[in-house]
This record gives C-alpha cells, structure tokens and sequence, in this order.
C-alpha cells in the first residue's frame, strides 16, 4: 500500500549538515534522472534568503562532483527558502502560503528531534499535517519509553501511513539486495536455516573516529547509533521469511514477526570498547563511558534460527571501513577431503559484502592440483557494480521514496519498538569500556562472541586475487 505521490517536499533544516552532504546532492540527483518536478521548500533558522540557499547548493553540489549547469538551473526552478524560527507561528503561516494549494506535500524533518513534536504542532497550527505525511530522520527515541513518547505526540497529528521513519541502511541498494538475493533465486533458501547455517557473523567497521560529532556521538554510543537501527535491519533482511505478496506491508510484517523472535540481548553477551584518545574528543566528557565498538551475540528463538549465533560488531577506528556478513555453514559429517594445511575440513562461507564493494563471495573448496586427498578454499565472487553498473545513492531513493509514498524502505513503529526491546538491558551501562588501540577490531575480548573464537577476515581486506 503505498500513499499519495507529494506536489511538493518541504525540507526542514535545508542549512544543516545532513542536507548539505545527502539531501541537496540527492534531489540534484533526481533532479538529472528527470524524477524531481515538484518544488522544493526549504525551511531553516537563517537570515539566508533564497538566492543565497542556491549559491550554498551549488556549493555543496559541487563539493561532491561535476555540476551540470542545466540541470542545476532546473533544480533551482525548484528550489526556495522560507526562513524562520521553528516556534514562531509566521513561519509555518508564510509555509502555507508557499505550499498551502498545491495538494499532497511530504514535510521531511532532518532537525534534531527535539524539535520533531515543535514542527508537527506548527505545521498542524495551519492545517498542513492534513494532506500531507510527516518524514523523520533518526534517531527515533533514545530506548523504548521515549520512542513510544515521540510516536504518541506526532502521531496527534500524523496517523502511522502518513509517519515514516528514515533508517538510510533501508535505502541502500546492498542491503535491500539480501532480500533478493534470498527471494528471487531458490540456491540459497533452502539451506538458510539452523540445520545448515552454523553461525553468522555481521561486521561494520569503520576506519574513521567521531572527528567533529564528539557531542552528538557521547550521548549516543555504538548500539544506539549504528545497531539499534540500520544493524538489525540488516539482521532483519537476512533471517526473514519470505513475504506473503510484493506488497511493501507483507514485508514490513514478516521483518517485524522475525524480530519478535530475536531474544533480548543479554549483558553478558555483549564487549564494549573505546578506542584510545576518544576521551580527549572535543563535546566528549572527560569521563564519558560511551562505547565506540560493540560486539554483541543474539538468538532468534524461532522454528528456522534456534541456536544459531548471530554475532555482531561495529565500531570506529577499526582497520578499514566495510559492512561484512559472513555465514559459516556446517561441515560435512564425516572429512574425507582435508583441507590443505589443517587437520580436517573447513566449513564453506557464504558473504554478503555490503559495502564498500557490494556483491558476494561463497567460499568453496576444490581439490588440491596434484593430491587426491587435499582440498584448497577458493571464492567463487560477483562484484555488483561490475556487473549491475551504478547503483543510486541511499538518500536519492528515500527521498524519492518519502515523495512517492512508499513505505518499504522506513522503519514502522512496531519494528522500532522490537529494535529497542532486543538492545533494552544492554543500553546505558557505566561501566569503563575496555580501551582498543586504533586500527584494532576493538578489544580481544570480543573473540569470546563468536564459535571458535575467532572472527573470520574481512574480505574487504584481502587483496583483489584472493576474493
Ligand atoms: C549513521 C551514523 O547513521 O550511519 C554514523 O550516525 C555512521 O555514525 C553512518 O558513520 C554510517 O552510514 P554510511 O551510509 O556512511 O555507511
């Protein structure tokens, strides 16, 4: 079930950072695909007017590449500013007049969001919640309760179809590949289940610290910011059963009947860490215990999933930046075939690499030139983008997802309230993390969390050859 298609996208916080890295290069983007006609309100907190939010476009626009004049020009056809303070009823008084007869408008809020319930009252002050859907960046809440508060006071003005909560891991092609690589062929569902799959290991590493986000990012941590939300989509994405129709909805539903199984996470399946230095982070408090890397172990007590160990980590300032998910699956009973230089048989992997590189590699073994007995791993591999070709940005399809109506790929409510309920008992400790040297995997400790002990490579780290 999909909504109206908007007339117009209001865009609050159009001056601010997400706009200027995502937003305004994703609509230049629709734009150039001939996909965005409607006009384009921003609304900000600036003595700006509009000539000067097109010369900050065309900035920002250019800061990620090549601007084509045309299409620029066609963009700034689109492109005004009302300028205004968020609390003052003018600015949603001189909103209506911009957009009031158009039809059908998509409000997209990218402000902080203690400002989320502030604009849905103003917009409601004159009428534009009716017609309209309201669009909200993350993060949604802090745990449960708050989640649950923020959704009962917009939902005053906003009914859940016309809600949708961006999670931009929803907009990524890669991930949304998991479904279709699962769905659209019948090679892998029949093993995807706990009699074949031993044990699944998610990774997202990234290389970079929290550089200018010190106080965003201390009162937020590892799991609130990357685990709670796109993480467990990608858990969701990849244990889901299959949905009943092509709906957007029967998708949702199965998500969130998979959810509702995975157990929640205990404290003592979880290693958290903070990488050296982290404490000397301007907006970071000098005794903060926010952790930078977390490494978790979950369980989905359902028919398909029992006992399987889904094993998560992420962090900053790990060796390299890649969002890996590896899928050990069992040997065979008896090992006829030993593998070159162990005793016995290695297990074949199945990988989801997500980014940077998307595409996948299942590790197979072959037999060793010249033993009979001998077997030697080898990748049998597909890089996407070679054989796809471009794939669009994430927030050029949730933006033209939130024009469109589509709710496919936003977090409904009942799947945010299972996110919070699966990392409930393991929010807010304040206990030291353990401290991680840079360009590590986090601390060692996190080894415990997988079968084994050992957390298998990254390929994103091997060399091109080896994949
Ligand atoms: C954001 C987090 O939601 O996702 C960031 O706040 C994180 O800390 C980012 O770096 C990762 O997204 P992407 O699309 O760059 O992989």
């Amino acid at each position: 079930m999909s909504g109206p298609r908007a007339k117009a996208l209001v865009l609050f916080g159009i001056t601010g950072d997400l706009a200027a890295k995502m937003l305004i290069p994703g609509l230049y983007r629709l734009v150039e695909r001939g996909e965005l006609k409607i006009p384009v309100v921003g609304v900000a907190l600036t003595d700006w007017d509009t000539a000067q939010l097109h010369e900050h476009a065309r900035e920002v626009i250019s800061a990620q590449g090549d601007l084509d004049e045309a299409v620029f020009t066609r963009l700034k056809g689109l492109l005004r500013l009302v300028a205004g303070n968020y609390s003052d009823p003018d600015t949603f008084i001189r909103l209506a007049k911009e957009v009031g007869g158009l039809g059908f408008v998509t409000h997209y809020l990218a402000i902080p969001p203690s400002l989320f319930g502030t604009v849905a009252d103003g917009l409601a002050s004159v009428g534009l919640n009716e017609n309209a859907r309201l669009v909200v960046e993350k993060p949604f809440g802090r745990d449960l309760e708050s989640a649950r508060e923020l959704d009962a006071r917009l939902r005053v003005h906003f009914p859940e179809e016309r809600l949708f909560r961006v999670d931009h891991f929803l907009g990524k092609e890669p991930v949304e590949d998991i479904l279709v690589f699962r769905f659209a062929n019948t090679l892998l569902e029949p093993i995807w289940n706990r009699t074949h799959v031993r044990s699944v290991q998610i990774t997202m590493a990234e290389d970079f610290d929290v550089a200018d986000r010190g106080s965003f990012y201390d009162a937020v941590g590892a799991i609130r910011d990357v685990v709670q939300n796109h993480l467990l989509q990608v858990l969701a994405y990849l244990t889901m059963d299959a949905p009943q129709t092509g709906d957007a909805q029967a998708a949702l539903d199965e998500k969130v009947r998979v959810l509702r199984a995975v157990r929640a996470v205990d404290p003592d399946d979880v290693v958290r860490g903070q990488y050296e230095g982290y404490l000397g982070t301007p907006g970071v408090s000098a005794d903060s215990t926010t952790e930078t890397f977390v490494a978790m172990r979950a369980y989905i007590d359902n028919w398909r999933w029992a006992d399987v160990p889904f094993s998560i980590r992420a962090g900053k300032c790990l060796p390299g930046t890649s969002l890996e998910i590896v899928a050990e699956l069992r040997k065979p009973p008896r090992a006829i075939f030993h593998a070159k230089g162990a005793r016995g048989s290695k297990p074949n992997l199945v990988r989801f690499r997500l980014q940077p590189q998307a595409g996948i590699t299942f590790t197979l073994l072959a037999k060793e030139p010249g033993s009979s007995s001998l077997t030697r791993e080898v990748p049998v591999s597909v890089d996407f983008s070679e054989v796809l070709g471009h794939l669009e940005a994430a927030y050029e399809r949730i933006l033209d997802d939130a024009i469109d109506g589509d709710p496919r790929h936003f977090a409904r409510m009942d799947i945010v309230e299972q996110s919070w309920r699966i990392v409930g008992k393991i929010l807010d400790r304040t206990d030291q993390p353990e401290t991680y040297e840079r360009g590590t995997f986090g601390p060692a400790s996190a080894d415990r969390l997988v079968p084994g002990h050992d957390w298998h490579d990254l390929e994103v780290f091997a060399e091109p050859g080896e994949r």
